[in-house]
């Protein structure tokens, strides 16, 4: 159904007002204006499906409901006795078998592993959501030399598409899922600045520029799996109470309080894109509510040599992850 103008101009009307779009208001709103088809008329049976970051929030939330669809849902942690209770609570309340994996997303060597013990498990992987992450205030580097946040969000994110690209091709059409974050409209692409000094480190402003990376990254995907039946969609799930906002934004917290979304609001578009026939066929776009949104609100964020850029971005990424990429795909993308 297509939606009338004047459904149009109070869904443009909520995205420039910022805290109507980011709250559960907007949620709700856009939910009775578009009318919505429910999650549970979806279908993901006998499809296989990896959420990165499902022990709380809105990965656990959107593991929950992919499961529920019939989707085979690898869910991966850190921690292992949180990723048990998670994938024991999960597969309780959907009923369905649910696989869980271990693997800190800030080390690339355990992202390579969990990559290739997931490939020796599988043949086929039709749903991929990248969402473990978490905004860190304190500087702090790897083992491997990579600032954290940097490597959590964007090079883990890419190591993992890079290695289980040969299972999403087996699989295709098959949707890689970013969970991206509205605080990228604060921050243009800029790579050098991804390398942050520790001297005045800022985690929001590193958060903020990894997010917009992610962004950019669904992009320069969507042109490297180009007429492979491969799509990769950024989203974002607008300001949801979850454990992980709790603990980085208390003070935000207690003042947006109760118009914050629920998990499993925030995750609403996760699960949209990665089972609505209408996202099918979809790719390089960037998400709220499930729909596509702009990807710059700002006049500074935009940058002349975007283009450039992002091939430096992916420079960067293609560089840092290849000590752990060794047999990993085969492809000089
Ligand atoms: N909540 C929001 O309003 C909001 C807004 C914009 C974007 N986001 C994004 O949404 C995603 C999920 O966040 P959330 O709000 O749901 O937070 P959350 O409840 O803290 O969930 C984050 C998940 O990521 C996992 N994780 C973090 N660092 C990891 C690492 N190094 N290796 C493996 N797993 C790791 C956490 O595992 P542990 O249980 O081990 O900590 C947890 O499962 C993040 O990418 C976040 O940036 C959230």
């Amino acid at each position: 159904m297509t939606p009338s103008p004047a459904a149009n101009l109070v869904d443009w009307t909520l995205e420039a007002s910022v805290v109507g779009s980011f709250t559960r208001i907007g949620y709700l709103v856009r939910r009775r204006l578009f009318d919505w088809a429910p999650l549970q008329s979806f279908g993901l049976d006998g499809k296989v499906a990896i959420v990165t970051g499902a022990t709380s929030g809105l990965g656990r939330a959107a593991a929950e409901s992919i499961a529920a669809l019939g989707g085979h849902v690898c869910i991966v942690g850190r921690d292992p006795e949180r990723t048990e209770r998670a994938r024991r609570e999960i597969s309780a309340a959907t009923g369905s078998a649910v696989e869980a994996d271990l693997a800190d997303l800030s080390s690339l060597a355990e992202t390579a592993a969990l990559a290739a013990r997931f490939a020796e498990r599988h043949d086929r992987l039709d749903v991929l959501v990248l969402n473990a992450g978490a905004l860190n205030h304190a500087y702090t580097v790897t083992d491997e030399g990579n600032e954290t946040t940097l490597a959590t969000h964007v090079l883990s994110q890419f190591l993992l598409t890079r290695a289980l690209r040969p299972l999403l091709e087996a699989s295709a059409p098959s949707r890689v899922i970013v969970v991206a974050s509205g605080g990228m409209y604060t921050q243009p692409l800029d790579v050098d600045a991804l390398d942050p000094e520790p001297a005045g480190y800022d985690g929001t402003k590193t958060y903020a520029r990894c997010k917009r990376a992610e962004v950019v990254l669904a992009e320069e995907w969507t042109q490297h799996l180009l007429d492979t039946g491969v799509s990769v969609n950024a989203m974002h799930p607008g300001w949801a109470d979850t454990p992980g906002l709790r603990t980085a934004l208390p003070g935000f917290r207690r003042i947006i309080g109760p118009l914050l979304r629920t998990p499993e609001e925030g995750a609403d578009t996760i699960v949209w894109l990665a089972a609505a026939p209408d996202a099918a066929n979809l790719s390089g776009l960037f998400f709220l509510d499930r729909g596509a949104r702009a990807k710059h609100r700002l006049r500074r964020t935009r940058r002349p040599d975007e283009a450039r850029e992002a091939a430096r971005l992916w420079q960067l990424c293609t560089e840092r992850t290849a000590p752990f990429t060794a047999g990993a795909d085969g492809s000089a993308d």
